[in-house]
């Protein structure tokens, strides 16, 4: 990713965009802070600990200001890590892609990831397992294929599927040009034209209540129905940038659905760090109250020796 992606993609989470748990800024779920609190609890003051596609930092977030640990950060983005050493004093970023660490084997007493890892594949954890010392461990929190997250993610990312399938913006845009006219017959003749694709939006939103499709809608029908106040260029505008904003939600969503990890990669991500001589290794879902689905793999193992 470049570095100018990042913020589109992990920093925002307004209706378009972000994250359930976790946006740049994110971490905000309070299990996920009493989860990483409970690993920071067992460590020694000095611990060298890595932070794998940390992004702004959700994770060190939940750390005491005296916690006394040697904090290191990666991510592919640049952008990232300015905003993680923008939020937390101290930690040293390094920008690299997470299936290929620049750091010697067994130098880190800790190496840590929440929501990252798994968007360099399920290779990168044996790289990621690469790095824990003698006496170290490895924990991370991983997209779940079906969890909580991904189910969201797979419905509306349907919804946008079909937004941009019955072409609505372009639609939009088409009878908005037409209202501001004046032609009234054609105008109605339009709108008439325009109501079954409202029809097929107010029911994906029946179906799936949050999403870019949701947001588009209640959005243009407020336009639309207060025209008079407006040019019809902001109209237009707002139009053309709601069609790059379901451009980059259907990317975004789709790339979160491809790094959710099923039970059988779990598998596979287990069997690779017990390769690499990691001990106890366990993946395990991580049930949250409130969430029927889990909404992560907890994934964790030690080095003995
Ligand atoms: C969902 S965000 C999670 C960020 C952070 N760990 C958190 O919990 O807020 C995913 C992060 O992975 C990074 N990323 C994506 N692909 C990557 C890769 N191949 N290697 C390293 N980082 C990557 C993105 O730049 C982004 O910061």
């Amino acid at each position: 990713m470049s570095d100018t992606g990042w913020s589109e993609y992990w920093e925002k989470d307004g209706a378009a965009g972000g994250e359930v748990f976790v946006s740049g800024q994110g971490g905000r779920h309070p299990a996920l802070a009493e989860y990483w609190k409970a690993v920071f609890a067992g460590l020694s003051k000095g611990a060298r600990i890595l932070d794998v596609a940390s992004g702004a930092g959700s994770i060190y977030a939940h750390l005491d200001a005296e916690h006394g640990f040697d904090l290191h950060a990666t991510d592919i983005a640049a952008e990232a890590l300015d905003a993680l050493s923008e939020r937390i004093a101290g930690v040293t970023t390094t920008v690299a892609g997470a299936d290929e660490l620049p750091f010697e084997d067994r130098s880190f007493d800790l190496v840590v990831s929440q929501f990252g890892i798994e968007y360099a594949g399920s290779e990168a954890f044996a790289e990621a397992g690469r790095l824990v010392n003698t006496g170290g461990q490895i924990v991370a929190l991983v997209h779940i294929e079906d969890g909580y997250v991904d189910s969201n993610n797979k419905a509306q990312l349907a919804e946008a599927e079909m937004l941009q399938k019955i072409e609505f913006v372009e639609h939009a845009i088409d009878l908005t040009n037409r209202a501001f006219s004046g032609n009234k017959a054609l105008t109605d003749h339009t709108e008439q034209a325009f109501v079954p694709l409202i029809r097929q939006v107010s029911e994906a939103i029946q179906r799936c209540p949050q999403g870019i499709h949701a947001y588009l809608l209640a959005g243009f029908k407020k336009l639309y129905e207060g025209r008079r106040q407006y040019r019809k260029s902001d109209v237009v505008g707002w139009l053309e940038e709601m069609n790059k904003e379901l451009s980059k939600t259907l990317d975004r969503l789709s790339r979160m659905r491809a790094a959710a990890m099923s039970s059988d990669d779990m598998a596979a991500i287990v069997a690779s760090l017990e390769a690499h001589g990691l001990s106890y290794v366990l993946a395990e879902p991580f049930a949250t109250e409130g969430h029927e689905k889990p909404i992560a793999w907890s994934l964790t193992g030690k080095r003995l020796n």
